[in-house]
């Protein structure tokens, strides 16, 4: 369906429905499917096992060759392991989502995962989720995306997701790892050169999935 190599980057903000837009996307277009922000979650979780001060760049930094990271890409079943193990689970915990920003600041820690990335991604015909994909990881994307949504909307779907009601304390964590992801030195969340800005507030899922695959160049299904 897709051409072959292709390569789409989505990239945006946290809560912005990137995860289910790219798997979306994905599995229209039959491609394989990478969520590198579970890599950095998948290290963020390892340090904490490990009894690690994540607020400690120096110890994170000399560390951060020893956990074996492996993402699987099909979109149907994406998981992640760590030496071994399956944290597809543990990765979504809270304790991870409160240092994983800081752990991505590191910029030993993301030259890891960016060689670990690249691995991936060179094989083509697959859709990147993150935040620096377009701009850092594959700047020579067939396809960027910068995905975005109002605050408030981004709050109020997460905390559903979670299955949660506090929505506010949602939209404060979202958006204070939106400044820390934003405001780093090393790859911060940008939009990158020759992106087109989809914004998801007033559109359903399946909206967004419709135009993300008409700009891969793919007809829209029943067309
Ligand atoms: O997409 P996510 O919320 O699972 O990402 C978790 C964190 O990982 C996010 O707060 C910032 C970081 N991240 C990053 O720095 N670069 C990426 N390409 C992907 C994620």
């Amino acid at each position: 369906l897709a051409r072959p190599g292709l390569v789409i980057a989505i990239d945006g903000t946290s809560g912005s429905g990137k995860s289910s837009t790219s798997r979306g996307v994905a599995e229209r277009l039959g491609l394989r499917y990478l969520d590198t922000g579970a890599m950095f979650r998948a290290m963020t979780w390892w340090l904490l096992c490990e009894g690690v001060d994540v607020r400690d760049v120096a110890a994170v930094a000399a560390l951060v060759g020893r956990p074996a990271i492996e993402s699987g890409t099909d979109p149907l079943a994406p998981t992640i392991t760590v030496d071994g193990v399956d944290v597809s689970v543990a990765i979504r915990g809270e304790d991870v989502t409160a240092a994983v920003s800081p752990v991505s600041a590191v910029p030993e820690v993301r030259a890891r995962l960016l060689d670990l990335q690249r691995d991936v991604i060179g094989a083509g015909d697959i859709v990147v989720e993150g935040r620096d994909i377009g701009s850092v990881v594959w700047p020579q994307a067939d396809v960027k995306v910068y995905l975005s949504a109002d605050p408030d909307a981004r709050a109020q779907r997460r905390t559903a997701e979670q299955g949660g009601t506090d929505v506010a304390s949602t939209q404060q964590s979202l958006l204070e790892r939106d400044r820390i992801d934003s405001g780093r030195a090393t790859a911060p969340l940008t939009m990158a050169e020759g992106a087109v800005h989809v914004d998801s507030t007033h559109q359903s899922l399946a909206e967004v999935i419709d135009r993300i695959v008409a700009l891969a160049g793919a007809p829209a299904p029943g067309a």
